[in-house]
Protein backbone atom coordinates (compact mmCIF):
# COMPACT_ATOMS: atom_id res chain seq x y z
CA UNK A 1 0.00 0.00 0.00
CA UNK A 2 2.89 2.36 1.49
CA UNK A 3 4.62 1.20 -1.99
CA UNK A 4 2.12 1.97 -4.15
CA UNK A 5 1.05 5.28 -3.19
CA UNK A 6 4.78 6.34 -3.19
CA UNK A 7 5.32 5.26 -6.72
CA UNK A 8 2.20 7.40 -7.67
CA UNK A 9 3.53 10.15 -6.27
CA UNK A 10 6.71 9.65 -7.81
CA UNK A 11 5.16 9.41 -11.48
CA UNK A 12 3.18 12.59 -10.92
CA UNK A 13 5.64 14.78 -9.97
CA UNK A 14 7.66 12.91 -12.90
CA UNK A 15 4.58 14.75 -14.88
CA UNK A 16 4.83 18.50 -12.87
CA UNK A 17 8.30 18.79 -13.23
CA UNK A 18 9.64 17.75 -16.89
CA UNK A 19 12.14 19.93 -16.77
CA UNK A 20 15.74 19.56 -17.38
CA UNK A 21 18.40 19.84 -15.12
CA UNK A 22 21.51 21.56 -17.02
CA UNK A 23 24.92 22.35 -15.12
CA UNK A 24 25.66 26.00 -14.88
CA UNK A 25 28.42 27.51 -16.87
CA UNK A 26 32.00 26.28 -15.77
CA UNK A 27 30.48 24.05 -13.12
CA UNK A 28 32.67 21.22 -12.38
CA UNK A 29 32.06 18.08 -14.42
CA UNK A 30 29.64 15.22 -13.47
CA UNK A 31 27.26 12.81 -14.92
CA UNK A 32 24.56 13.18 -17.39
CA UNK A 33 21.24 13.99 -15.29
CA UNK A 34 17.69 13.56 -15.79
CA UNK A 35 14.94 15.54 -14.43
CA UNK A 36 13.38 14.67 -10.86
CA UNK A 37 16.19 12.15 -9.83
CA UNK A 38 19.46 13.71 -11.45
CA UNK A 39 21.61 11.31 -10.92
CA UNK A 40 20.21 9.48 -8.13
CA UNK A 41 19.18 6.09 -10.10
CA UNK A 42 22.94 5.86 -10.76
CA UNK A 43 23.35 5.01 -7.01
CA UNK A 44 22.63 1.78 -4.96
CA UNK A 45 20.77 4.09 -2.33
CA UNK A 46 21.94 1.51 0.70
CA UNK A 47 25.36 1.81 0.06
CA UNK A 48 26.92 4.55 -2.91
CA UNK A 49 30.90 4.02 -2.19
CA UNK A 50 31.45 1.53 -5.05
CA UNK A 51 29.14 3.84 -7.59
CA UNK A 52 31.21 7.18 -6.46
CA UNK A 53 33.97 5.77 -6.44
CA UNK A 54 33.90 4.97 -10.02
CA UNK A 55 32.20 8.66 -10.71
CA UNK A 56 35.54 10.47 -8.91
CA UNK A 57 37.75 8.00 -11.33
CA UNK A 58 36.39 9.19 -14.04
CA UNK A 59 35.63 13.14 -13.44
CA UNK A 60 38.48 14.12 -11.23
CA UNK A 61 39.09 15.46 -8.05
CA UNK A 62 35.99 18.20 -7.90
CA UNK A 63 32.93 16.58 -9.56
CA UNK A 64 29.13 17.37 -9.59
CA UNK A 65 26.19 14.79 -8.72
CA UNK A 66 22.40 15.99 -8.89
CA UNK A 67 20.64 14.79 -5.67
CA UNK A 68 17.15 15.14 -7.38
CA UNK A 69 16.95 18.67 -8.99
CA UNK A 70 20.04 20.15 -6.10
CA UNK A 71 23.55 20.18 -7.47
CA UNK A 72 26.10 18.83 -5.56
CA UNK A 73 29.63 19.48 -5.75
CA UNK A 74 32.09 16.38 -4.28
CA UNK A 75 35.90 17.66 -3.07
CA UNK A 76 38.56 14.35 -3.54
CA UNK A 77 41.91 15.04 -2.11
CA UNK A 78 44.30 17.23 0.02
CA UNK A 79 45.28 20.15 -1.68
CA UNK A 80 41.04 21.13 -3.17
CA UNK A 81 39.87 20.26 0.36
CA UNK A 82 42.51 22.47 1.88
CA UNK A 83 41.68 25.24 -1.15
CA UNK A 84 38.14 25.13 -0.18
CA UNK A 85 37.82 24.77 3.86
CA UNK A 86 41.25 26.47 4.59
CA UNK A 87 41.97 29.28 1.53
CA UNK A 88 38.33 29.88 0.82
CA UNK A 89 37.40 29.03 3.94
CA UNK A 90 33.86 31.37 4.42
CA UNK A 91 32.46 31.04 0.65
CA UNK A 92 32.81 26.82 2.43
CA UNK A 93 31.58 27.24 5.19
CA UNK A 94 27.59 27.06 5.25
CA UNK A 95 25.10 24.25 5.71
CA UNK A 96 22.36 23.55 3.38
CA UNK A 97 19.14 23.94 4.48
CA UNK A 98 15.87 21.70 3.49
CA UNK A 99 17.03 18.60 4.09
CA UNK A 100 15.49 16.37 6.94
CA UNK A 101 18.56 17.43 9.79
CA UNK A 102 17.60 20.70 8.93
CA UNK A 103 14.13 20.13 9.70
CA UNK A 104 14.42 18.45 12.84
CA UNK A 105 16.84 21.44 14.27
CA UNK A 106 14.97 24.20 12.17
CA UNK A 107 18.58 25.57 11.52
CA UNK A 108 18.86 25.55 15.05
CA UNK A 109 22.02 24.78 17.39
CA UNK A 110 25.30 24.47 15.59
CA UNK A 111 25.76 21.31 13.81
CA UNK A 112 23.39 22.46 10.87
CA UNK A 113 23.02 26.03 11.67
CA UNK A 114 23.85 27.89 8.16
CA UNK A 115 26.70 30.36 8.56
CA UNK A 116 25.61 33.90 10.64
CA UNK A 117 25.81 35.21 13.83
CA UNK A 118 23.87 32.81 15.63
CA UNK A 119 26.00 29.66 15.08
CA UNK A 120 29.26 31.61 15.37
CA UNK A 121 27.84 32.65 18.54
CA UNK A 122 26.45 29.14 19.64
CA UNK A 123 29.95 27.59 18.47
CA UNK A 124 32.16 29.77 20.39
CA UNK A 125 30.28 29.83 23.88
CA UNK A 126 30.14 25.59 23.61
CA UNK A 127 34.30 25.91 22.61
CA UNK A 128 34.91 27.76 25.59
CA UNK A 129 32.51 26.64 28.34
CA UNK A 130 33.45 22.65 27.45
CA UNK A 131 37.13 24.11 27.64
CA UNK A 132 36.17 25.54 31.16
CA UNK A 133 35.03 22.71 32.35
CA UNK A 134 38.59 21.78 33.57
CA UNK A 135 37.90 24.68 36.11
CA UNK A 136 34.47 23.42 37.11
CA UNK A 137 34.75 20.62 40.57
CA UNK A 138 35.05 18.03 38.61
CA UNK A 139 37.40 18.10 34.97
CA UNK A 140 36.78 16.79 31.93
CA UNK A 141 39.29 14.13 32.76
CA UNK A 142 37.66 12.99 35.71
CA UNK A 143 34.65 12.65 34.05
CA UNK A 144 36.14 10.52 31.28
CA UNK A 145 37.97 8.40 33.75
CA UNK A 146 34.52 7.84 35.83
CA UNK A 147 32.79 6.72 32.76
CA UNK A 148 35.89 4.62 32.08
CA UNK A 149 34.93 2.80 35.44
CA UNK A 150 31.79 1.70 34.71
CA UNK A 151 32.92 0.26 31.21
CA UNK A 152 36.03 -1.89 33.24
CA UNK A 153 33.16 -3.15 35.90
CA UNK A 154 31.08 -4.27 33.58
CA UNK A 155 33.70 -6.07 31.21
CA UNK A 156 35.30 -7.45 34.24
CA UNK A 157 31.58 -9.12 35.10
CA UNK A 158 31.62 -10.71 32.07
CA UNK A 159 35.25 -11.62 31.22
CA UNK A 160 36.11 -14.78 29.27
CA UNK A 161 32.90 -14.71 27.96
CA UNK A 162 32.17 -13.63 24.12
CA UNK A 163 30.33 -10.60 24.11
CA UNK A 164 29.68 -7.80 21.51
CA UNK A 165 30.96 -4.64 22.86
CA UNK A 166 28.64 -2.55 20.94
CA UNK A 167 26.01 -1.25 23.56
CA UNK A 168 28.31 -0.82 25.95
CA UNK A 169 31.28 1.91 23.98
CA UNK A 170 27.94 3.43 22.90
CA UNK A 171 26.54 3.85 26.24
CA UNK A 172 29.46 4.99 27.67
CA UNK A 173 30.10 7.48 24.46
CA UNK A 174 26.66 9.00 25.46
CA UNK A 175 27.43 9.24 29.21
CA UNK A 176 30.29 11.25 28.57
CA UNK A 177 28.46 13.72 26.68
CA UNK A 178 25.13 14.03 29.38
CA UNK A 179 27.51 14.63 32.53
CA UNK A 180 29.09 17.47 30.63
CA UNK A 181 25.53 18.94 29.68
CA UNK A 182 23.15 17.64 32.52
CA UNK A 183 26.13 17.83 35.43
CA UNK A 184 25.73 13.32 35.87
CA UNK A 185 25.52 10.49 34.19
CA UNK A 186 22.87 8.27 33.56
CA UNK A 187 22.71 4.44 34.27
CA UNK A 188 22.66 2.14 31.46
CA UNK A 189 18.85 1.19 32.17
CA UNK A 190 17.68 4.25 33.10
CA UNK A 191 14.53 5.25 31.12
CA UNK A 192 15.14 8.58 29.67
CA UNK A 193 18.74 7.35 28.70
CA UNK A 194 17.32 4.51 26.96
CA UNK A 195 14.79 7.14 25.40
CA UNK A 196 17.13 8.63 24.34
CA UNK A 197 19.69 6.08 23.05
CA UNK A 198 16.45 4.44 21.23
CA UNK A 199 16.05 8.06 19.47
CA UNK A 200 19.57 8.55 17.93
CA UNK A 201 19.66 4.78 16.61
CA UNK A 202 15.85 5.38 14.99
CA UNK A 203 16.87 8.89 13.76
CA UNK A 204 20.47 8.15 12.66
CA UNK A 205 18.67 4.78 11.23
CA UNK A 206 16.52 6.69 8.94
CA UNK A 207 18.15 10.35 8.18
CA UNK A 208 21.02 7.70 6.64
CA UNK A 209 18.95 5.43 4.40
CA UNK A 210 16.57 5.38 1.45
CA UNK A 211 13.99 7.37 3.22
CA UNK A 212 16.24 10.14 4.52
CA UNK A 213 17.38 10.47 0.55
CA UNK A 214 13.76 10.89 -0.45
CA UNK A 215 13.02 13.34 1.75
CA UNK A 216 15.59 15.48 0.92
CA UNK A 217 15.24 15.16 -2.57
CA UNK A 218 11.49 14.56 -2.98
CA UNK A 219 10.05 17.76 -0.97
CA UNK A 220 6.74 17.02 -2.41
CA UNK A 221 6.61 13.63 -0.08
CA UNK A 222 7.33 14.98 2.48
CA UNK A 223 3.93 15.36 4.23
CA UNK A 224 2.73 11.36 3.12
CA UNK A 225 2.27 8.83 6.60
CA UNK A 226 6.40 7.74 5.72
CA UNK A 227 8.76 6.02 7.98
CA UNK A 228 10.40 10.27 8.49
CA UNK A 229 7.54 11.23 10.04
CA UNK A 230 8.19 9.37 13.48
CA UNK A 231 11.90 10.39 13.32
CA UNK A 232 10.45 13.98 13.42
CA UNK A 233 8.02 13.11 16.01
CA UNK A 234 10.70 11.11 18.66
CA UNK A 235 13.09 14.28 17.91
CA UNK A 236 10.67 16.51 19.66
CA UNK A 237 9.72 14.09 22.37
CA UNK A 238 13.34 13.83 23.34
CA UNK A 239 13.64 17.14 23.18
CA UNK A 240 10.87 18.28 25.41
CA UNK A 241 12.53 15.79 28.04
CA UNK A 242 16.10 17.65 28.15
CA UNK A 243 13.73 20.73 28.51
CA UNK A 244 12.35 19.35 31.63
CA UNK A 245 16.03 18.84 32.53
CA UNK A 246 16.60 23.01 31.59
CA UNK A 247 13.82 23.63 33.80
CA UNK A 248 15.16 21.92 36.87
CA UNK A 249 18.24 23.15 36.65
CA UNK A 250 16.62 26.76 36.34
CA UNK A 251 14.82 25.85 39.81
CA UNK A 252 18.41 24.42 41.43
CA UNK A 253 21.76 26.57 40.40
CA UNK A 254 23.38 28.95 41.53
CA UNK A 255 24.19 32.03 39.33
CA UNK A 256 28.21 32.04 37.94
CA UNK A 257 28.49 28.93 39.48
CA UNK A 258 27.86 26.10 36.41
CA UNK A 259 27.77 22.61 37.40
CA UNK A 260 27.89 21.59 33.69
CA UNK A 261 26.95 23.51 30.19
CA UNK A 262 23.17 23.92 30.98
CA UNK A 263 23.77 25.90 33.95
CA UNK A 264 26.95 27.73 31.67
CA UNK A 265 24.27 28.48 29.37
CA UNK A 266 21.86 30.03 31.60
CA UNK A 267 24.62 32.32 32.92
CA UNK A 268 25.39 33.76 29.74
CA UNK A 269 21.63 34.43 28.94
CA UNK A 270 22.01 36.26 32.35
CA UNK A 271 24.78 37.91 31.25
CA UNK A 272 23.35 39.43 28.23
CA UNK A 273 20.28 40.72 30.34
CA UNK A 274 17.36 42.07 28.30
CA UNK A 275 18.61 41.13 25.07
CA UNK A 276 19.91 37.84 25.05
CA UNK A 277 19.36 37.13 21.24
CA UNK A 278 20.37 34.57 19.70
CA UNK A 279 20.33 32.97 23.06
CA UNK A 280 17.22 31.55 23.73
CA UNK A 281 15.47 27.87 25.17
CA UNK A 282 14.78 26.55 21.69
CA UNK A 283 18.68 27.07 20.46
CA UNK A 284 20.26 25.74 23.88
CA UNK A 285 17.82 22.56 23.08
CA UNK A 286 18.76 22.63 19.71
CA UNK A 287 22.56 22.86 20.89
CA UNK A 288 22.08 19.92 23.77
CA UNK A 289 20.78 17.39 20.98
CA UNK A 290 23.34 18.61 18.46
CA UNK A 291 26.15 17.53 21.10
CA UNK A 292 24.64 14.03 21.60
CA UNK A 293 24.23 13.20 17.80
CA UNK A 294 27.84 14.67 17.83
CA UNK A 295 29.74 13.10 20.14
CA UNK A 296 27.67 9.93 20.64
CA UNK A 297 27.85 7.36 17.40
CA UNK A 298 31.61 8.78 16.05
CA UNK A 299 32.99 8.33 19.44
CA UNK A 300 31.97 5.05 20.03
CA UNK A 301 32.53 3.64 16.54
CA UNK A 302 35.87 5.02 16.81
CA UNK A 303 36.55 2.81 20.00
CA UNK A 304 34.69 -0.37 18.25
CA UNK A 305 37.02 0.15 15.60
CA UNK A 306 39.93 0.21 17.58
CA UNK A 307 39.04 -2.61 19.66
CA UNK A 308 38.71 -4.24 16.19
CA UNK A 309 42.05 -3.97 15.05
CA UNK A 310 43.53 -4.36 18.30
CA UNK A 311 42.59 -8.24 17.85
CA UNK A 312 43.31 -8.72 14.21
CA UNK A 313 46.96 -7.35 15.20
CA UNK A 314 47.65 -9.16 18.72
CA UNK A 315 51.34 -7.78 18.02
CA UNK A 316 50.44 -4.11 17.99
CA UNK A 317 48.52 -4.63 21.04
CA UNK A 318 50.94 -6.27 23.13
CA UNK A 319 53.34 -3.72 22.26
CA UNK A 320 51.09 -0.47 23.28
CA UNK A 321 50.60 -2.62 26.23
CA UNK A 322 54.22 -2.88 26.67
CA UNK A 323 54.49 0.94 26.53
CA UNK A 324 51.43 1.62 28.96
CA UNK A 325 53.01 -0.51 31.91
CA UNK A 326 56.21 0.72 31.23
CA UNK A 327 54.89 4.55 31.29
CA UNK A 328 52.68 4.03 34.31
CA UNK A 329 54.59 1.70 35.70
CA UNK A 330 54.05 1.75 39.64
CA UNK A 331 51.19 4.63 39.15
CA UNK A 332 47.09 4.12 39.32
CA UNK A 333 45.91 6.73 37.57
CA UNK A 334 46.43 7.89 33.85
CA UNK A 335 45.93 11.11 33.02
CA UNK A 336 45.98 12.87 29.49
CA UNK A 337 49.07 14.43 29.81
CA UNK A 338 50.88 11.28 29.58
CA UNK A 339 50.20 10.64 25.75
CA UNK A 340 53.80 13.06 25.14
CA UNK A 341 55.25 9.37 26.45
CA UNK A 342 53.54 7.01 24.48
CA UNK A 343 54.55 7.96 21.10
CA UNK A 344 53.70 3.93 19.71
CA UNK A 345 50.09 3.63 21.08
CA UNK A 346 49.32 7.27 19.96
CA UNK A 347 50.24 6.19 16.78
CA UNK A 348 48.03 3.22 17.20
CA UNK A 349 45.22 5.09 18.25
CA UNK A 350 45.26 7.95 15.34
CA UNK A 351 46.38 4.99 12.57
CA UNK A 352 42.69 3.84 13.88
CA UNK A 353 41.38 6.87 13.23
CA UNK A 354 42.53 7.02 9.86
CA UNK A 355 41.71 3.89 8.64
CA UNK A 356 37.93 4.11 10.22
CA UNK A 357 37.41 6.89 8.54
CA UNK A 358 34.12 7.41 10.94
CA UNK A 359 32.96 10.92 9.14
CA UNK A 360 33.56 9.74 5.86
CA UNK A 361 31.47 12.50 3.96
CA UNK A 362 32.18 15.15 6.80
CA UNK A 363 28.90 16.98 7.88
CA UNK A 364 27.31 18.42 4.35
CA UNK A 365 28.85 22.39 3.72
CA UNK A 366 27.13 24.61 1.33
CA UNK A 367 28.64 27.65 -0.46
CA UNK A 368 27.82 31.27 0.79
CA UNK A 369 28.31 32.71 -2.47
CA UNK A 370 29.36 31.98 -5.79
CA UNK A 371 32.88 31.17 -5.48
CA UNK A 372 35.67 29.09 -7.54
CA UNK A 373 37.28 25.93 -6.72
CA UNK A 374 40.05 24.41 -8.79
CA UNK A 375 39.13 26.61 -11.61
CA UNK A 376 35.47 25.96 -11.40
CA UNK A 377 32.92 28.47 -10.59
CA UNK A 378 30.21 27.41 -7.74
CA UNK A 379 27.26 29.06 -7.35
CA UNK A 380 26.07 30.34 -3.66
CA UNK A 381 23.62 27.54 -2.14
CA UNK A 382 25.35 24.94 -3.93
CA UNK A 383 25.18 21.32 -1.71
CA UNK A 384 29.55 20.83 -0.84
CA UNK A 385 30.41 16.78 -0.11
CA UNK A 386 33.83 16.74 1.21
CA UNK A 387 35.04 13.20 1.09
CA UNK A 388 37.46 13.24 4.50
CA UNK A 389 37.90 9.29 3.33
CA UNK A 390 39.80 10.13 -0.03
CA UNK A 391 43.03 12.43 2.21
CA UNK A 392 43.36 9.54 4.59
CA UNK A 393 43.98 7.40 2.04
CA UNK A 394 45.31 9.01 -0.63
CA UNK A 395 48.08 7.44 -2.14
CA UNK A 396 50.79 10.73 -2.08
CA UNK A 397 50.22 11.81 1.20
CA UNK A 398 50.63 8.19 3.34
CA UNK A 399 53.37 6.21 3.75
CA UNK A 400 51.35 3.02 3.82
CA UNK A 401 47.49 4.33 2.49
CA UNK A 402 45.96 1.02 2.32
CA UNK A 403 46.80 -1.14 5.01
CA UNK A 404 46.59 -0.67 8.76
CA UNK A 405 50.21 1.09 9.94
CA UNK A 406 51.20 2.69 12.98
CA UNK A 407 54.27 3.65 11.08
CA UNK A 408 52.22 6.03 9.17
CA UNK A 409 52.12 8.47 12.67
CA UNK A 410 55.91 7.82 13.35
CA UNK A 411 58.89 9.16 12.18
CA UNK A 412 62.35 7.47 11.76
CA UNK A 413 63.36 8.11 15.49
CA UNK A 414 60.24 6.50 16.59
CA UNK A 415 58.51 9.91 17.28
CA UNK A 416 54.84 11.02 16.98
CA UNK A 417 54.31 13.02 13.91
CA UNK A 418 51.01 13.78 12.29
CA UNK A 419 50.99 14.47 8.35
CA UNK A 420 49.08 17.10 7.47
CA UNK A 421 46.80 15.11 5.31
CA UNK A 422 45.03 13.56 9.29
CA UNK A 423 42.00 15.15 8.81
CA UNK A 424 39.22 12.80 10.26
CA UNK A 425 37.47 15.96 12.62
CA UNK A 426 37.90 17.79 8.76
CA UNK A 427 39.56 21.51 8.98
CA UNK A 428 38.48 24.96 8.37
CA UNK A 429 35.92 26.70 10.58
CA UNK A 430 33.48 24.46 11.00
CA UNK A 431 36.06 21.51 11.82
CA UNK A 432 34.74 19.22 14.64
CA UNK A 433 33.78 20.73 18.03
CA UNK A 434 34.16 18.45 20.15
CA UNK A 435 37.87 17.09 19.12
CA UNK A 436 39.40 18.56 21.77
CA UNK A 437 37.30 16.22 23.90
CA UNK A 438 37.06 13.15 21.79
CA UNK A 439 40.88 13.04 21.57
CA UNK A 440 40.83 12.81 24.93
CA UNK A 441 38.04 10.26 25.34
CA UNK A 442 40.06 8.02 22.86
CA UNK A 443 43.25 8.30 24.81
CA UNK A 444 41.98 7.60 28.30
CA UNK A 445 39.35 4.65 27.13
CA UNK A 446 41.94 2.95 25.17
CA UNK A 447 44.87 3.53 27.06
CA UNK A 448 42.72 2.12 30.24
CA UNK A 449 41.31 -0.61 28.46
CA UNK A 450 44.53 -1.38 27.03
CA UNK A 451 46.20 -1.45 30.59
CA UNK A 452 43.78 -3.86 32.51
CA UNK A 453 42.90 -6.31 29.52
CA UNK A 454 43.50 -8.16 26.54
CA UNK A 455 41.29 -8.25 23.61
CA UNK A 456 41.19 -11.83 21.79
CA UNK A 457 39.06 -12.41 18.60
CA UNK A 458 37.13 -15.65 19.56
CA UNK A 459 38.57 -18.50 17.85
CA UNK A 460 34.97 -19.78 15.96
CA UNK A 461 34.47 -16.06 14.52
CA UNK A 462 36.29 -16.69 10.92
CA UNK A 463 38.11 -13.70 9.98
CA UNK A 464 38.04 -9.98 11.36
CA UNK A 465 36.21 -8.02 8.67
CA UNK A 466 37.10 -4.68 8.51
CA UNK A 467 34.15 -3.75 5.82
CA UNK A 468 32.51 -1.11 7.27
CA UNK A 469 28.89 -0.53 7.50
CA UNK A 470 27.97 2.44 5.20
CA UNK A 471 26.53 5.52 6.70
CA UNK A 472 26.70 8.83 7.55
CA UNK A 473 29.36 8.05 10.73
CA UNK A 474 30.55 4.58 9.14
CA UNK A 475 31.28 1.40 11.60
CA UNK A 476 32.61 -1.66 11.66
CA UNK A 477 30.23 -4.39 11.30
CA UNK A 478 29.31 -5.98 14.98
CA UNK A 479 31.94 -8.31 15.84
CA UNK A 480 32.35 -10.55 19.49
CA UNK A 481 35.10 -10.48 21.08
CA UNK A 482 36.42 -12.23 24.25
CA UNK A 483 38.29 -10.28 27.16
CA UNK A 484 40.55 -11.61 29.42
CA UNK A 485 41.56 -9.12 32.83
CA UNK A 486 45.38 -8.78 32.97
CA UNK A 487 47.54 -8.41 35.67
CA UNK A 488 49.46 -5.24 36.18
CA UNK A 489 52.44 -5.52 36.85
CA UNK A 490 54.70 -3.79 39.18
CA UNK A 491 52.22 -1.91 41.33
C1 LIG B 1 35.98 10.45 17.05
C2 LIG B 1 35.02 11.27 17.24
C3 LIG B 1 34.58 12.38 16.30
C4 LIG B 1 34.81 12.57 14.96
C5 LIG B 1 35.59 11.67 14.00
C6 LIG B 1 34.14 13.80 14.59
C7 LIG B 1 34.16 14.35 13.31
C8 LIG B 1 33.46 15.48 12.94
C9 LIG B 1 33.40 16.00 11.60
C10 LIG B 1 34.11 15.41 10.39
C11 LIG B 1 32.60 17.09 11.61
C12 LIG B 1 32.17 17.96 10.41
C13 LIG B 1 33.09 19.13 10.23
C14 LIG B 1 32.74 19.93 9.00
O1 LIG B 1 31.56 20.05 8.66
O2 LIG B 1 33.67 20.44 8.34
C15 LIG B 1 32.15 17.28 12.97
C16 LIG B 1 31.34 18.31 13.37
C17 LIG B 1 30.93 18.48 14.68
N1 LIG B 1 31.28 17.71 15.76
FE1 LIG B 1 32.49 16.10 15.76
N2 LIG B 1 33.52 14.32 15.69
C18 LIG B 1 33.76 13.50 16.76
C19 LIG B 1 33.35 13.68 18.07
C20 LIG B 1 32.62 14.75 18.52
C21 LIG B 1 32.24 14.97 19.89
C22 LIG B 1 32.61 14.09 21.07
C23 LIG B 1 31.47 16.10 19.89
C24 LIG B 1 30.77 16.79 21.03
C25 LIG B 1 30.99 17.20 22.07
C26 LIG B 1 31.39 16.61 18.54
C27 LIG B 1 30.72 17.75 18.15
C28 LIG B 1 30.64 18.23 16.86
C29 LIG B 1 29.85 19.40 16.48
C30 LIG B 1 28.98 20.26 17.39
C31 LIG B 1 30.04 19.57 15.09
C32 LIG B 1 29.45 20.66 14.21
C33 LIG B 1 30.41 21.83 14.08
C34 LIG B 1 29.87 22.97 13.24
O3 LIG B 1 29.01 22.75 12.40
O4 LIG B 1 30.31 24.12 13.43
N3 LIG B 1 32.11 15.75 17.72
N4 LIG B 1 32.70 16.29 13.77
C1 LIG C 1 35.56 9.09 -1.45
O1 LIG C 1 36.84 8.56 -1.62
C2 LIG C 1 36.95 7.18 -1.41
C3 LIG C 1 38.40 6.79 -1.49
O2 LIG C 1 39.04 7.45 -2.55
C4 LIG C 1 36.04 6.44 -2.40
O3 LIG C 1 36.09 5.05 -2.17
C5 LIG C 1 34.61 6.94 -2.24
O4 LIG C 1 33.77 6.34 -3.20
C6 LIG C 1 34.56 8.44 -2.41
N1 LIG C 1 33.21 8.93 -2.14
C7 LIG C 1 32.63 9.88 -2.85
C8 LIG C 1 31.28 10.32 -2.40
O5 LIG C 1 33.17 10.40 -3.81
C1 LIG D 1 23.10 0.26 26.95
O1 LIG D 1 21.89 0.97 27.10
C2 LIG D 1 20.77 0.34 26.50
C3 LIG D 1 19.60 1.31 26.60
O2 LIG D 1 19.43 1.79 27.91
C4 LIG D 1 20.52 -1.00 27.20
O3 LIG D 1 19.43 -1.66 26.60
C5 LIG D 1 21.79 -1.86 27.09
O4 LIG D 1 21.64 -3.04 27.80
C6 LIG D 1 22.99 -1.09 27.63
N1 LIG D 1 24.21 -1.89 27.40
C7 LIG D 1 25.01 -2.27 28.38
C8 LIG D 1 26.18 -3.10 28.00
O5 LIG D 1 24.83 -1.99 29.55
Amino acid sequence: MVVSVVLLWVCFCMLLFLIRTRRPKHFPPGPQTIPIFGNLHQLNLVNPVNDLQKLSDRYGKVFSFYFGGRPAVIITGMEAMREALLTKALDFAGRPGGVLLSHLTQGKGIIMADYGPSWKEHRRFALITMRNFGLGKQSMEERILGEVSYICAHLEKVAGQTIDPQTLFHNASCDIICSIMFGSRYEYDHEFFQAMIKMMADNSKIANGPWGMIYDTMPLLRNLPLPFQSALRDYHTVKMHVLDIVNEHRATRTPNEPRDLIDGYLDEVDKRGQDPAPFDDSQMLTMLLDLLFAGTDTTSNTIRAAVLYFMAYPDIQERCQQEIDMVLEGRDQLCFEDRHSMPYTQAVIHETQRAASTLPLSVFHCTTKDTELTGYQIPKGTLVIQNLSSVLHEETQWKFPHSFNPNNFLNEQGEFEKPPAFMPFSIGPRTCLGEGLARMELFLILVTLLRRFQFIWPEDAGEPDFTPVFGVTQAPKPYKMVVKPRTITAN
